[in-house]
């Protein structure tokens, strides 16, 4: 205990003494205190594309046996848990503009196999790298579609929620278009 008291005090005194000497003009910028670990892929298969099929799947019309039913939100539950998966997919967008996260972890393979013209993920990586501003508008339209949805939810508009849903539709397509099939390869991913 003693010792670790000492410890900390002198390393303190260092970091004292290394601050000291520094010239408040060299001070390099802090370091974020971020660690992307998901990659993008990560990301897509295990929170968007979840948390998108889960509003998406949410109204419907059901033609059964027994004739037809408007599926939708009705209770306070089933409302909270559409909106927990908007928020979960607005927050996923803040995920995706992340400095430092790659498309495919080593050895990573898509799950859809690429169609022909399809961009590999290291190819994708690289053009989100050569224009990070573009990537970054591409997840803030995923983001604004998920706050047309939230703002749907809390407001319990359900054709606005079903409007919200073709939004977050286009905006997945759009950056897809950009780093995923830009040569229109892969059919629209199934709902
Ligand atoms: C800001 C860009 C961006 C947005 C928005 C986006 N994606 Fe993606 N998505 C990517 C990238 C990049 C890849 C990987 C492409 C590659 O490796 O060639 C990808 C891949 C995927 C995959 C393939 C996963 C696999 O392993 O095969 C799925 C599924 C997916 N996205 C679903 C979605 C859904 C659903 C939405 C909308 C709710 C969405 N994405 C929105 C960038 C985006």
């Amino acid at each position: 205990m003693k010792f670790q008291t000492l410890l900390v005090a002198s390393l303190i005194g260092l970091g004292m003494a290394a601050c000291a000497k520094q010239e408040p003009a060299k001070l390099a910028p802090p370091p974020t205190p971020f660690q992307p670990t998901a990659s993008i892929l990560d990301l897509m298969s295990g929170q968007i594309d979840p948390a998108a099929d889960f509003l998406w799947d949410s109204v419907a019309t059901i033609t059964g046996p027994k004739g037809t039913e408007e599926k939708q939100p009705r209770t306070d539950a089933e409302w909270a848990a559409v909106r927990r998966q908007a928020l979960i997919l607005i927050e996923g967008s803040n995920l995706l503009m992340m400095e430092g996260r790659v498309v495919a972890q080593p050895g990573q393979k898509l799950e859809n196999a690429p169609g022909e013209g399809d961009l590999s993920p290291e190819q994708s990586l690289a053009a989100i790298s050569a224009d990070r501003s573009a990537f970054i508008a591409y997840a803030r339209a995923l983001q604004d579609a998920g706050g047309l949805a939230l703002k749907a939810i809390d407001s319990r508009n359900v054709d606005a929620f079903l409007e919200a849903g073709g939004v977050i539709d286009e905006a997945c397509e759009q950056c897809h278009k950009k780093y995923w099939y830009p040569n229109g390869g892969t059919p629209p991913l199934g709902k």
